[in-house]
């Protein structure tokens, strides 16, 4: 059953999706942006106001702080790949429920399915126990690689580290720090083009 929530003007594919029920007013699917051959992908939470608005992920400050980190690793933003867990605004812009990361997980695998990067950067807690399935603490969970291993078999490493829009509140050198160990962590793991 589509969610009253949804916009009835929606496609059927976005009223009939497993995540409708979670769907608040949005204008925009916000689905992915970079390339879908990209050795290294990032994983966030959900779109907010500016994603929303322009239909990309991280676009907003949190976007602006995610471009720099990839320019720093040597990287430019349209070689790698950008997706959420969440593929709309949620109602209030909230922390995505655990009822809606797993809805939404099987949208994020197909992604992670034709994208068969060789390294997964979870920005944040809900994208990384969206990833890893597990409701760890951040602190716990950065600075080392976990599995995730596909139906297929392939097992892609994931390095969980803190959201952009945690370290634009919290812009400290040790929290900066921490952020730029896991990257080049995460870098370690790309084949140099
Ligand atoms: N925060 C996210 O997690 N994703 C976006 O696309 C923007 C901000």
């Amino acid at each position: 059953m589509p969610s009253p929530r949804c916009p009835s003007s929606a496609p059927r594919y976005e009223r009939e999706a497993p995540h409708a029920p979670f769907i608040s007013e949005y204008k925009n699917l916000v689905w992915d942006d970079g390339d879908i051959h990209a050795q290294l992908m990032f994983v966030g939470e959900a779109p907010g106001a500016d994603e929303d608005e322009q239909g990309k992920p991280f676009v907003g400050r949190a976007g602006q702080l995610l471009n720099k980190m990839i320019t720093a690793m040597g990287l430019s933003r349209e070689s790698v790949y950008i997706a959420n867990v969440l593929k709309v605004r949620p109602p209030g812009n909230a922390t995505p429920t655990t009822d809606e990361i797993d809805a939404s997980r099987p949208f994020l695998f197909e992604q992670i399915k034709i994208v068969r990067p060789k390294v997964i950067v979870a920005l944040g807690l809900p994208a990384s126990r969206c990833l890893l399935h597990t409701s760890d603490s951040m602190a716990s969970l950065r600075a080392r690689f976990h599995d995730l291993e596909l139906e297929s078999g392939l097992v892609i490493p994931v390095m969980p580290t803190y959201h952009p829009a945690y370290l634009l509140r919290s812009y400290t050198p040790e929290n900066r720090k921490k952020v730029w160990e896991d990257l080049q962590m995460a870098m370690s793991n790309l084949t140099p083009a």
